[in-house]
C-alpha cells in the first residue's frame, strides 16, 4: 500500500473547501457563518481526530504519521483536506448509513466541512484550554490482555528485494484440549513491512521445518491448513458475541501467513497473535455462509468482469458480520439477500473495493433473516490499465492464491437462531460432561 500513492483528486484547486463545495454541489459559506468564530484545532478538530484518526494515526499505530498534537497535524493540513474530501481517509469501503457498522470511522458531512474550513482558514491552533485531554490507548491489544499470546520464534529478516515475500510461520504452542475461543488479534512486529497476516489452524500432520517457517506463496488449503482470522491495516479484531465461539480441536497449532511488502531496505519483523478464550456458557458456533467461485477467467483489459455465487441459508440466522476477499483486480462486491417471500435487500455493498483495506464489516445491530433466504455474492473486477493496482492488464486472470491471481470470496458470519450447544467452558475448555454437542470444529 505504501508503494501505491493515491490519486490527488483536487490538484488544480487551491482552496480545499471550495473544491469540496463544488464536489458536493452545495453552496459556499455565507458571511454570517464566517462571523461565527474561527474553527480551531484545539476546540473542534482535535476531538474529531481523536475519534476518527488516532486509531491508526498515533505513536506505534499502523499509519505512517501520528495525528494527535497540533505540531504533528499542522504539516499535513493540506493532505488531510484532500484525503477527507475524497473519502480515502478514514478508510472504509462499505456503503450504508453511518452507524450501521460497529467501529465505523467515517466522517459526517459536517465533520468534513469543519476540517476543510479549518484548513482554508490557515489551520489555526486555538487556545490551549480548549484542547481535550489526550486519548489514552491502554493495551496494544484489541480487547485487553489476551489469554494466550503466541509469537514468531525469532525476528525474521525481510530482505531488501523489491519483490513481495510470503512466509508461513508455525507457532510451537499445541492446544492441549479442544478450546473455545472468542477472538483473535494480530500484532505485526513491524507495520512498515507487514502487508497482510492471516492466522491459520494447523493440523498435527503438518510438519514445519526446525526454523519454524516456510517461505513462498503456497496453497495452504491443500495441506489441511484452515484460515482463522485475517489482519491487514484497518482490519479490526472481532470479539464474538457472548455465548458464541469457535472451537479449536485438541492437538492443533496456529500458524500465520505473512505477506511482506517491499520497502527496498532490509528490515526485521516478529509478529504476535493474541487469543481470547471463551468463558461461561457456549450456546452457538459462529457459522460462515461462504460465497466463492473458482472458475474466474477475467479477460485481458476487461474493465468490468462480473461473477455471482448463490447460497441459501438453511436455518433462521442472526447475521453478525461480513468479509470480502478479492485481489488486485477486485473492483466492487455486493451481497444481496432474497427472502422466501421474494423481497430483496442488499446486506453489504462495497462499491470501491480496495485490496489494501480488507475490513471486517461488523453490524451494530445483527440482522435476523429467515431460513431459506438466498444470498447472491457478486464480485466485479477491473483488469484494464485504468485500475491503478493492476500489475498486468495484458493477461487473462484465473483463480489462484497469489495476489496477482484472483479470488472471489464473500463470507457472512452468522449464528443459527435455534442452536443451543449448552457447553460450559472455563478458559476455553469444556467442563467435563457438558460438551456433548457437535464434534466438528
Ligand atoms: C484504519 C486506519 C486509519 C484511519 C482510521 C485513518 N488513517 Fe490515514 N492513513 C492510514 C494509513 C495506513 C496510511 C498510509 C497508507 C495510505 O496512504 O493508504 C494513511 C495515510 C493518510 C494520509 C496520507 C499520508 C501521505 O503520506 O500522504 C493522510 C493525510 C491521512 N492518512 C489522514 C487521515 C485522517 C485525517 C484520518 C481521520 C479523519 C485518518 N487518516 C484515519 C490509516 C488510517
Amino acid at each position: 500500500m505504501r508503494k501505491m500513492k493515491s490519486l490527488i483528486l483536487f490538484v488544480a484547486v487551491c482552496v480545499c473547501s471550495y473544491a469540496y463545495n463544488l464536489h458536493m454541489s452545495v453552496s459556499g459559506k455565507t458571511a454570517s457563518e464566517k462571523d461565527k468564530g474561527a474553527i480551531t484545532f484545539t476546540k473542534q478538530i482535535a476531538p474529531i481526530f481523536q475519534n476518527r484518526c488516532e486509531e491508526c494515526h498515533r505513536q506505534g499505530g499502523v499509519a505512517p504519521m501520528p495525528l494527535a498534537t497540533y505540531e504533528e497535524v499542522r504539516p499535513w493540513a493540506r493532505a488531510i483536506c484532500e484525503k477527507v474530501i475524497s473519502r480515502e481517509m478514514p478508510p472504509f469501503h462499505a456503503v450504508g448509513p453511518i452507524g450501521r457498522y460497529r467501529d465505523d470511522p467515517r466522517l459526517t458531512e459536517d465533520e468534513i466541512t469543519m476540517i476543510t474550513r479549518w484548513v482554508d482558514d490557515g489551520s489555526p491552533k486555538g487556545l490551549l484550554k480548549d484542547m481535550p485531554p489526550p486519548r489514552e490507548w491502554k493495551s496494544k491489544w484489541a480487547h485487553g490482555d489476551p489469554d494466550l499470546i503466541v509469537k514468531v520464534k525469532q525476528p525474521y529478516t525481510v530482505s531488501a528485494s523489491d519483490k513481495d515475500q510470503y512466509v508461513f510461520f508455525v507457532f510451537d504452542y499445541v492446544f492441549p484440549e479442544d478450546t473455545w475461543i472468542r477472538a483473535v488479534d494480530t500484532r505485526p512486529g513491524n507495520y512498515k513491512v507487514v502487508h497482510h497476516a492471516n492466522t491459520h489452524v494447523v493440523p498435527p500432520m503438518f510438519k514445519a521445518p526446525a526454523e519454524g517457517f516456510i517461505t513462498g506463496d503456497f496453497e495452504l488449503g491443500a495441506r489441511g491448513i484452515v484460515m482463522l482470522a485475517g489482519w491487514a491495516p484497518g482490519v479490526q479484531s472481532v470479539l464474538l458475541a457472548e455465548g458464541t465461539g469457535v472451537k479449536i480441536p485438541k492437538g492443533m497449532r496456529l500458524g500465520i501467513q505473512i505477506h511482506y511488502a517491499p520497502t527496498g531496505q532490509e528490515s526485521t519483523d516478529q509478529t504476535s497473535v493474541g487469543i481470547y478464550f471463551a468463558d461461561g456458557l457456549i450456546k452457538k458456533h459462529i457459522k460462515i455462509l461462504f460465497g466463492d467461485r473458482r472458475d474466474l477467467e477475467i479477460p485481458a483489459g476487461d474493465p468490468n468482469y462480473t461473477l455471482t455465487a448463490t447460497k441459501t441459508l438453511e436455518t433462521d440466522a442472526l447475521i453478525r458480520f461480513f468479509h470480502v476477499h478479492m485481489h488486485l483486480r477486485g473492483k466492487s462486491y455486493v451481497m444481496k439477500l432474497t427472502y422466501p417471500d421474494g423481497k430483496q435487500e442488499v446486506a453489504l455493498e462495497v462499491p470501491r473495493y480496495n485490496f489494501n483495506w480488507q475490513r471486517t464489516y461488523l453490524l451494530t445491530e445483527p440482522l435476523r433473516v429467515p431460513k431459506g433466504t438466498k444470498v447472491e455474492f457478486t464480485g466485479t473486477y477491473d483488469n484494464s490499465p485504468k485500475n491503478k493496482f493492476n500489475p498486468d492488464p495484458s493477461k487473462t486472470i484465473g483463480w489462484g492464491e497469489k495476489t496477482t491471481d484472483e479470488m472471489m470470496q464473500g463470507r457472512i458470519f452468522y449464528e443459527a437462531v435455534d442452536e443451543n450447544l449448552n457447553v460450559k467452558v472455563k478458559k476455553g475448555i469444556a467442563i467435563r460432561g457438558t460438551d456433548t454437542a457437535n464434534k466438528e470444529k
